[in-house]
């Protein structure tokens, strides 16, 4: 990714802070967005002794902070090859007991999130390339719950079946430009969101029993993955949705949990 330029909303903390250590390793210049402005300072500090890294605050869900962040993301290194839509929310409800505001917020960052910022960045993308610049790609992080579901998770488990449909009319729409839109879709992954729910050994053996790797996966295992589909040798993969979920989607029934 030498010489690449790249945005990673939710890149405070998490797959997000992986994903954007990764591309610094790889060469790229980073901008981190994310909603938390303390942790994304903090995780900029850090990063910043591998590489050009900066950290603009940002609610992906609304229209001008976007605005704002493709802005300063031009400004601070004049071009984007790469954005990868990580950001993202959750929230535990009995689905008659859901309220609207909820629905409404996980949908806004999750779903449309990935649109807005989607839509801002393939915009400048599309008008380098009219310029005879070179076509960048997008990555959207999905989830195993596009394929299944939590009950309790009501507008999550709908807002990343969305990512994937929504990736999937990006990458056709955006296939004339050249410019290649894929997807991410992690299972269980050691972060600030999973230690929310694996909250003791009862949750833990509950996620491995529907694990047959028999183990949670580090969000360096995404980071691999974004580096791949930015990465020329993806260069004939758009519109996909890769699922890194230590083998729960093949799994019927259940596998009894190692120890470790
Ligand atoms: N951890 C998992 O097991 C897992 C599994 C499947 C999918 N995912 C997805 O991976 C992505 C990253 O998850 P994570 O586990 O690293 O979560 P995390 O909670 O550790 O980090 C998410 C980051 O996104 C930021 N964020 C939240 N709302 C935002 C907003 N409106 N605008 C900008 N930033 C915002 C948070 O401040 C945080 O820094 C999410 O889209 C999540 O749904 C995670």
């Amino acid at each position: 990714m030498d010489g690449k330029n790249a945005i990673v909303t939710g890149g405070a903390r998490g797959i997000g802070y992986a994903i954007a250590k990764r591309f610094l390793i790889d060469g790229a210049r980073v901008v981190v967005a994310d909603v938390d402005e303390k942790a994304g300072e903090a995780a900029c500090e850090e990063l910043s002794a591998l590489g050009d890294v900066r950290f603009v605050a940002a609610d992906v869900a609304e229209r001008l902070d976007v605005r704002n962040l493709v802005a300063n993301a031009l400004d601070a290194f004049g071009d984007i090859d790469v954005l990868v839509n990580n950001a993202g929310t959750s929230h535990k409800a009995d689905f008659l007991e859901l309220k609207e505001t909820d629905f409404d917020r996980v949908m806004g960052v999750n779903l449309k999130g990935v649109f807005l910022c989607g839509q801002s960045v393939a915009r400048h993308m599309v008008d380098k390339i009219e310029k005879g610049g070179d076509p960048g790609c997008i990555i959207n992080i999905s989830s195993i719950n596009a394929v299944v579901g939590i009950p309790d998770q009501v507008a999550y488990t709908a807002s990343k079946g969305g990512v994937v449909q929504l990736t999937r009319v990006m990458a056709l729409a955006l296939a004339q430009y050249g410019i290649r839109v894929n997807a991410i879709g992690p299972g269980s992954i050691m972060t600030d969101m999973l230690k929310a729910v694996v909250t003791d050994r009862e949750a833990r053996e509950r996620v491995l029993s529907r694990t047959p790797l028999g183990r949670i996966g580090e969000p360096e295992e995404i980071a691999g993955i974004a580096a791949f589909l930015a990465s020329k040798d993806a260069g004939y993969v758009t519109g996909q949705t890769v699922y890194a979920d230590g083998g729960r989607l093949p799994l019927n029934y259940t596998v009894p949990p190692n120890d470790n």
